[in-house]
């Protein structure tokens, strides 16, 4: 479980991107949505470990992450993936970027392929795979950055705005992919503006704005709030 409890954020230039929040992520799909600027993708870095907040704790698996030494941390963090809402993919191939996380934890490169092209294939993106970064469209992109996240199936996910860039067809992949994931009990946190994918994947459903939660909604209530939308 990771808990944050009252933390804060603040960015260099003085901006008070979080305001005392405190947050629980359970197994399944969280979703954070909000205005532009409510503070999802920074509250996203903090619950991942990435930007260390100014007040406030951060418990994950029991673990006071910013009290615990260096080596715990990175122990920690290995099972945490946040993926960022413009990827950077690495040079090289896309079967390359999808086998390095396995390369990396020491899995040698005959498995770490297959493994790889089963991911693609998953995707029917198996025809991409020996494109360079600079040949995909954005849509390719953010699939593949998407599979690198996955592959080594890690606790915790922490996804920002991830099918911005797709179509209805790989959206449906990828709403079915976190759904595997949320049963198998793995923790999922996804900040999106896409009222439908919160829809259908939402354990609960998190409203933020200027810094701080305004409410929480569970399924009953998500689905009263966004019946008109549907309708
Ligand atoms: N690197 C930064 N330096 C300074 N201020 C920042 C930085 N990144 C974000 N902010 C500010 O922090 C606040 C929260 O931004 P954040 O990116 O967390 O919002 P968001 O909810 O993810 O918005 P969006 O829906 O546009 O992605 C905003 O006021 C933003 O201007
Ligand atoms: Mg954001």
């Amino acid at each position: 479980m990771i808990r944050a409890i009252n933390v804060s954020y603040e960015y260099p230039n003085g901006v008070r991107a979080i305001n005392n929040v405190t947050i629980e992520i359970d197994r399944g799909v969280t979703v954070l949505m909000g205005p532009n600027g409510a503070g999802k993708t920074t509250l996203l870095k903090i619950l991942a470990g990435i930007l260390k907040p100014i007040a406030g704790r951060l418990i994950i698996n029991n673990m006071d992450y910013w009290s615990a030494p260096k080596d715990k941390r990175i122990l920690i963090r290995r099972k945490i993936v946040y993926l960022h809402e413009k990827p950077i993919l690495l040079r090289g191939s896309v079967l390359e970027n999808i086998m390095y996380p396995l390369l990396i934890r020491g899995i040698d490169k005959d498995t770490a392929k297959e493994k790889a092209l089963e991911f693609l294939e998953s995707m029917r993106l198996k025809e991409i795979a020996h494109r360079r970064r600079k040949e995909l469209s954005a849509g390719e992109a953010q699939l593949v950055a998407f599979l690198r996240a996955l592959i080594t199936n890690p606790q915790y996910l922490l996804l920002d705005e991830p099918t911005s860039f797709l179509d209805i067809k790989k959206r449906k992949i990828v709403e079915q992919l976190l759904k595997e994931l949320a049963s198998q009990g793995k923790y999922v946190v996804i900040a999106t503006h896409d009222r439908l994918l919160a829809f259908s994947l939402a354990t609960k459903v998190i409203m933020m704005n200027n810094g701080t939660i305004e409410r929480e909604l569970n399924k009953r209530e998500l689905i009263s709030e966004f019946s008109d939308f549907i309708h």
